[in-house]
């Protein structure tokens, strides 16, 4: 009943009567009331006032799911929810779910990750409570061809979600935060956020796919090895954001990105908006394939989601993620 009551506080954005909430929820008062206290005591400020009712005054930063779930507009996407304290990993988790039989759009988060995965066998750092850790299982009936697509659907969607609250709280001079292709988010050319997918089919059958995404929000430091190329957008804003709030947004997007990457199973309908946010785009990258790198301009993506290389003798190649690396010629970006 948790979430219902933060659902109602938050959506009315003022006073509801103890009597209100009784008859929307169909409990007593005394249900009420100790709710409202054990909200109180997880961090939530709010507000009684006689004759008029109570009011939400603030939120604690917390990855909970009635925290997450009272802000969520969706039909599917984080509609099943499961939050940890503490995991190993949130991809490992949605995996497990998965196999337990977890439907399509379940969202795992957690506070802190004990062994956060990377790409390429990397580690992802992942301290307590100021970034986001979450995965999304998906149950798309494609071809597991089209799996590694999906990377690309939760990027934008991704950016889409972290322009949105940077533009509500800065105005139009926000900064806005890009897509280096295929999967991580910068901002001011500093990685904000990477995702791992990771995929359990058959030769021609896609049992799930795990989409997992770090968004470093409130983040005011980091360990030295990566504080050179990763940022926050509390560093780049100068102010913290509600993680379950961003997180929310992320899954609302989701879930419109995902709709028309189905509507084709391609990208073709995306494209636009993606390369919108594509800070490749028109840079000169080095790409490294295994045993050989070559020099060229990024283009943009075409519809499977491969960045288009026009190379130093004008030819142009398709390059698929899982195969080759893309860098900036001078830098990260
Ligand atoms: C990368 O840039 O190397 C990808 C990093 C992906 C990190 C996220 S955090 C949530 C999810 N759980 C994990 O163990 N990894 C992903």
């Amino acid at each position: 009943m948790k979430k219902e009551i933060l659902s109602v506080l938050r959506e009315a954005g003022s006073y509801v009567s103890g009597q209100e909430l009784c008859e929307m929820l169909q409990v007593s008062r005394t249900a009420v009331w100790k709710v409202i206290s054990q909200l109180k005591e997880e961090g939530y400020e709010i507000e009684a006032v006689k004759n008029r009712g109570y009011r939400i005054v603030s939120s604690p930063d917390i990855m909970t799911e009635e925290e997450i779930g009272s802000r969520l507009h969706t039909a599917e996407m984080g509609q099943s929810c499961v939050c940890f304290e503490e995991t190993d990993s949130t991809n490992t988790r949605a995996k497990q779910l998965a196999e337990e039989g977890m439907p399509h759009g379940t969202l795992v988060c957690a506070e802190r990750q004990t062994m956060g995965k990377g790409r390429r066998g990397k580690g992802w750092s992942s301290p307590q409570g100021e970034a986001i850790y979450m995965s999304v299982l998906l149950r798309p009936r494609m071809l597991p061809a089209h799996a590694s697509m999906l990377t690309l659907v939760m990027g934008l969607a991704a950016a889409q979600a972290c322009n949105e609250i940077l533009e509500e709280a800065l105005g139009e001079k926000a900064p806005a935060v890009q897509i280096k292709w295929p999967n991580d988010l910068v901002l001011k050319g500093q990685k904000i956020a990477g995702i791992l997918t990771e995929l359990s089919a058959e030769v021609d059958y896609i049992n799930h796919i795990v989409v997992g995404i770090g968004i470093n929000v409130n983040t005011e430091q980091f360990p030295e090895e990566i504080a050179r190329t990763a940022a926050s957008l509390y560093q780049t804003a100068g102010r913290k954001f509600s993680r379950a709030e961003l997180t929310a947004r992320c899954m609302e997007r989701l879930e419109a990105c995902y709709q028309v990457f189905l509507q084709t199973e391609d990208l073709r309908a995306l494209q636009g908006d993606y390369e919108k946010l594509l800070v490749n785009k028109g840079k000169t990258v080095r790409v490294l394939e295994p045993g050989h790198e070559y020099i060229g301009t990024a283009l943009g993506i075409n519809d499977k989601g491969e960045l288009l290389i026009r190379r130093e003798d004008g030819s142009v190649t398709a390059v698929y993620a899982g195969e080759v690396s893309v860098r900036g010629v001078y830098g990260y970006v």
